[in-house]
């Protein structure tokens, strides 16, 4: 097969070890793990990483050779990877936190006839059976399933267009890889560890971008450390391609918060399949915060700092593809201020007692952003920082060994597109899918923060809450308190985007941009936020705002440039943690900015700041009404006394 034939001669993982590392030596902890999953999966082969270099050489050879990945000359280090088109975003409808009583994994809805949307729930006997169902010899070579091989093209590259497929029996057995990583800085004070075992080369390639991964992790557990247990397979079914085998049949996706542990299985795709993030950072991460009492969210971390020299981090959460990778590494479009880039998707968030504040750190080592719309005038910095040691997945090939979406500047004169499912661009379709991604290394970033890797984080002045709202909802307002910020975050809402399998536009309830990621009860998810309030006494808790980028005029065009301009949203919210009460004017939803008070200075055109600022009293009762319904009908009881409070202030404020 190419995969042998490729391997030939040439050392595999398991020997000679780069570093004599093997399952005998792993500490007996993660050894039992190791062998248990063993037993389980039967590879044919294991290999623990140790992180190198060296390592990675092999694995990108190994990658290379099974057509999984293709070098793109026209960068350093960089590959391009097309999944199987089945398996190209988080499946949501599958994916399940598993706890002894329902009750603490989601919220029951106030009836039967309600379907619950705010996660899924199985339970720990059903997640056996599904368990045993897939994961027995799921590495193991198998000659009774058909699989599919092909003839390279005369290009010699995976355009499976030109790929004659053939059928044939069996594939070999596969190696598992024992990656252990850990969730912020190596040994920092909110960093945590964990192991994820998997068959997926690709996955143990990118989870080396997107955590910090190898020998210094296996010290901090040979001490003894506690880690999560991450279980990962891409699967095997009938008719499967070599280049990216996967099972999106059965694709499956399982935490059990109560044993800290995760079980992915059949697809490759990043959320599905780096369990570091969404399972880790944020499922598992907000119960073992909770249990600590700190917050695991989904939201970027950045520094500003004013022409005064003022510097200030704030957080903000964002649905999926909202823009949370452009505000993060934004390149400020006023002069004298300075963005600085701490992290893009996740935030753990933790009360530091010498500052009194918040102290957010970014569990992770990399980006995972979406490509389309990405380039040199959005996001320079995120441009910059994927010319070299990156991994793009599911984005269009050019004629000059580069890669292409929709929204980048146009390639050179003569140069042409392959698409990403290999076939020849004509326009006629996309070049690169909707939820196409870049990955790359967070320490490559031109605008990466000084303080990035700080194991105690950085002080948190203000958390931005935000969706793609096309209608009603002000480019900016400001909570009147803690507990009303809560109830912002609760009911957020915004346009579904390609990151997930959800259909069209449609404005979807996605609170506090975590519907996703709960990994518990989204009503005690609420009173552990409002708690912070009282756990510390002497806490100085952030500001809310609400931002919206994405609202639209009368022809359906964007009100608002955003992008590098959103620095003067940002500036007015600099002059508000600074406690500027002269910028403000108080609305039924909160404080808006006050007329004049944002600087649209050099803007062209101009835009319409009252239209952009407006309330409409109408729209705000609808959208309270629908907040209060969705709280009321999904999390029924479980909705703490004080949101409910929040939501009959703000219905009797819009009445008035
Ligand atoms: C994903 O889609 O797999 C992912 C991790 O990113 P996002 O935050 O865009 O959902
Ligand atoms: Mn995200
Ligand atoms: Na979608």
């Amino acid at each position: 097969s190419v995969v042998k034939a490729s391997l030939k001669n040439k050392p595999d993982y398991a020997a000679p070890r780069l570093r004599n590392l093997s399952v005998n030596n792993l500490p007996s902890a993660v050894r039992r793990f190791v062998e248990k999953s063993v037993d389980l999966c039967a590879p044919a082969d294991v290999h623990v990483m140790d992180g190198s270099e060296a390592e990675n050489r092999l694995i990108v050879e190994k990658l290379l050779a099974d057509g999984t990945i293709v070098k793109l000359p026209k960068y350093k280090n960089s590959y391009l990877t097309r999944t199987d088109p089945k398996d190209v975003a988080r499946v949501e409808s599958r994916t399940f936190i598993s706890t002894k009583n329902k009750c603490d994994a989601i919220p029951t809805p106030a009836s039967d006839k309600i379907k619950g949307t705010l996660g899924n729930w199985m339970s720990p006997e059903e997640l056996e059976r599904v368990v045993q169902d897939r994961f027995p010899k799921s590495m193991s070579g198998n000659s009774k399933i058909r699989y599919l091989d092909f003839t390279a093209s005369s290009a010699g590259n995976n355009f499976r267009h030109v790929r004659k497929i053939n059928a044939r029996n069996g594939f070999p057995g596969r190696t598992m890889f024992v990656i252990p990583f850990s969730m912020g800085p190596v040994g920092g004070p909110m960093s945590k560890i964990g192991v994820q075992l998997t068959d997926s080369p690709y996955v143990a390639a990118s989870m080396r971008i997107m955590t910090r991964i190898g020998e210094p992790v296996l010290d901090r557990l040979s001490k003894g450390e506690d880690f999560v247990r991450a279980l990962h397979s891409v699967g095997r079914r009938q008719n499967m391609l070599p280049s990216w085998p996967c099972d999106p049949e059965r694709t499956v996706i399982l935490h059990k918060p109560e044993s800290n542990e995760i079980i992915s299985y059949g697809s490759g795709y990043g959320g599905n399949s780096l369990l570091g993030k969404k399972c880790f950072a944020l499922r598992i991460g907000s119960t073992i915060a909770r249990r600590e009492g700190w917050l695991a969210e989904h939201m970027l971390i950045v520094g500003i700092t004013s022409p005064d020299g003022a510097k200030r981090y704030i957080c903000a959460a964002f649905p999926s593809a909202c823009g949370k990778t452009n505000l993060a590494m934004m390149q400020a479009a006023l002069p004298g201020y300075k963005v600085e880039c701490v992290g893009d998707d996740i935030a753990w968030l933790k009360y530091n007692p010498k500052t009194k504040m918040l102290h957010a750190i970014n569990p992770e080592a990399g980006f995972f952003g979406v490509a389309p719309g990405t380039n040199w005038k959005t996001n320079p910095n995120a441009m910059a920082t994927m010319e070299s040691n990156s991994m793009f997945t599911n984005v269009g090939q050019t004629s000059d060994g580069g890669v292409w979406w929709e929204g980048m500047e146009p390639p050179a004169e003569g140069v042409t597109i392959t698409d990403w499912l290999g076939k020849p661009y004509d326009g006629s379709s996309v070049a690169a899918h909707p939820n196409s991604r870049f990955t790359c290394p967070a320490s490559q970033c031109p605008i990466i923060d000084p303080l990035w890797e700080a194991g105690e984080g950085v002080p948190i002045s203000a958390i931005l809450f935000g969706g793609r709202r096309p209608e009603g909802v002000p480019l900016v307002y400001e909570a009147f308190n803690w507990e009303h910020g809560v109830m912002v975050g609760a009911g957020m809402r915004s346009e579904s985007t390609a990151a997930a399998e959800h259909q069209g536009k449609q404005i979807m309830h996605d609170p506090f941009a975590m519907r996703p990621f709960f990994g518990y009860n989204f009503g005690d998810y609420l009173a552990h936020w409002l708690s912070q309030e009282s756990r510390h006494g002497d806490i100085v808790l952030p500001k809310i705002f609400h931002v919206n980028w994405f609202r639209k005029d009368e022809q359906g065009k964007f009100l608002w440039p955003g992008f590098g301009e959103n620095i003067r949203v940002l500036d007015w919210i600099l002059r508000r943690i600074d406690g500027d009460c002269s910028i403000l004017e108080s609305t039924p939803i909160g404080y808006v900015p006050k007329e004049n008070s944002i600087n649209v200075e050099g803007l062209s055109p101009t835009p319409n700041m009252k239209e952009l600022l407006s309330v409409p009293k109408k729209f705000w009762q609808r959208e309270a009404e629908a907040i209060e319904t969705y709280l009321k009908e999904q999390v029924d009881k479980d909705v703490p006394e004080p949101i409910l409070e929040q939501i009959a202030k703000l219905k009797e404020r819009l009445s008035e």
